[in-house]
């Protein structure tokens, strides 16, 4: 799959208004994961959050969230909404491929950041998802389906995704639910990977 010729400025993006893969509201996997309780409260990190809403419903939820981004316009807009709420939030301006958190989480929340990434570094970013998670705690993904070359965002192969999240390494459910529809035109599958 073709990578991209040069790094992604997701800082330009923001500041232009080049945002498509922001959803007008709360994700549906996110509010069907929290309704059913399986995202129950803890300490979450939400790697790439971008200027998403789920790291503030999240601590209004009372989980103690911690946001990691690179992009300051992201770090910004975290920081502005989750200020306004007296609520345990860390929000941390890091490249987190050179970033460790002091202790691993007890649940990682990943909306459009792995498909953001070039193929290439996924293999990285997956053991930094593995490293960063308790064991026996869940990772929340969804993994992009755009079926073309090129990106972001990129097509997440299932087959490539299951020899990234190794089975040994991660727990898979049986059974995958449907994608649910992004506006821009592709589909996102959610999946709840247990991490071994
Ligand atoms: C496609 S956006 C998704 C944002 C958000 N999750 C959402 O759903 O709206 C990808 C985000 O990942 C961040 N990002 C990409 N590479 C990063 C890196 N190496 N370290 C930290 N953040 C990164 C970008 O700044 C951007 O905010």
């Amino acid at each position: 799959m073709a990578e991209p010729a040069d790094p992604v400025d997701w800082e330009a993006k923001y500041r232009e208004g080049a945002t498509p893969w922001e959803r007008p509201g709360l994700h549906p996997a996110f509010l069907d994961w929290r309704a059913r309780g399986v995202l129950r409260p803890g300490r979450v990190l939400v790697p790439g959050a971008g200027r998403s809403p789920e790291p503030l419903a999240l601590a209004e939820a009372g989980f103690e969230v911690t946001v990691v981004d690179s992009a300051p316009s992201a770090i910004a807009a975290q920081t502005a909404r989750l200020e306004r709420v007296n609520l345990w939030a860390q929000v941390v301006k890091a490249d987190f491929f050179t970033w460790e958190p002091g202790q691993p989480f007890d649940a990682i929340y990943d909306q459009t950041c792995l498909s953001a990434l070039p193929p290439g570094l996924l293999p990285d970013y997956a053991a930094r998802l593995r490293r960063w998670l308790r064991p026996g705690e869940k990772l929340f993904v969804l993994f992009v389906q755009t079926g073309q070359d090129g990106g972001p965002p990129f097509h997440c192969d299932l087959s490539r995704m299951h020899e990234l999240f190794a089975p040994g390494e991660w727990e898979w459910p049986p059974v995958l639910p449907d994608p649910y529809p992004h506006p821009v035109g592709f589909t996102e599958q959610p999946v709840v990977l247990g991490r071994v």
